[in-house]
């Protein structure tokens, strides 16, 4: 079923210039960008895309993160879009990550772990409109 997801390329994958390796992947795997841009976060942005984790200890160090530099942000589309996108980015902790995927590959620790993406329909439904007005994304016409 054709569905999709949104990703980011994190601010320590775009500063090692890991941007173009990751789109590759994507690509690669039938996973069809629909809409993208490049975008440095202000910190209340990050806590509103992130506000599921308010209450978590790493939340403020996480937003911080999130606005250091910008982001590549994407809405990508394919065959089971979610979850294939969470197969190529590995876990979320690097050092976890099955070789092969993004974040073996790219990621630091589990906090700088280089990409994100939607982990359920619902959550995909809330980052894409969080990020992207429905004229931003490309239909197919
Ligand atoms: P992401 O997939 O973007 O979803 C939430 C993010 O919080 C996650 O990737 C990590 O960057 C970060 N995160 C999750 N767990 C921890 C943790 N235990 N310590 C620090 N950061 C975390």
């Amino acid at each position: 079923m054709s569905e999709r997801t949104l990703a980011i390329i994190k601010p320590d994958a775009v500063k090692k210039l890991a941007i173009g390796d990751i789109l590759g992947r994507y690509e690669k795997a039938g996973l069809k960008p629909v809409a993208m841009k490049l975008l440095h976060m202000a910190k209340p942005v990050a806590e509103g895309f992130y506000a599921v984790h308010k209450a978590r200890p790493f939340f403020d160090s996480l937003c911080t993160f999130m606005s250091s530099g910008p982001s590549v942000i994407l809405v990508l589309q394919g065959d089971n879009a979610i979850k294939k996108n969470r197969d190529l980015m590995g876990a979320t902790d690097p050092a976890k990550a099955d070789k092969g995927t993004i974040r073996a590959a790219h990621g630091t620790n589990i906090e700088f772990n280089a990409v994100h993406g939607s982990d359920s329909p619902d959550t995909a439904q809330f980052e894409i409109g969080f990020f992207f007005p429905g004229m931003e994304i490309y239909d197919g016409r």
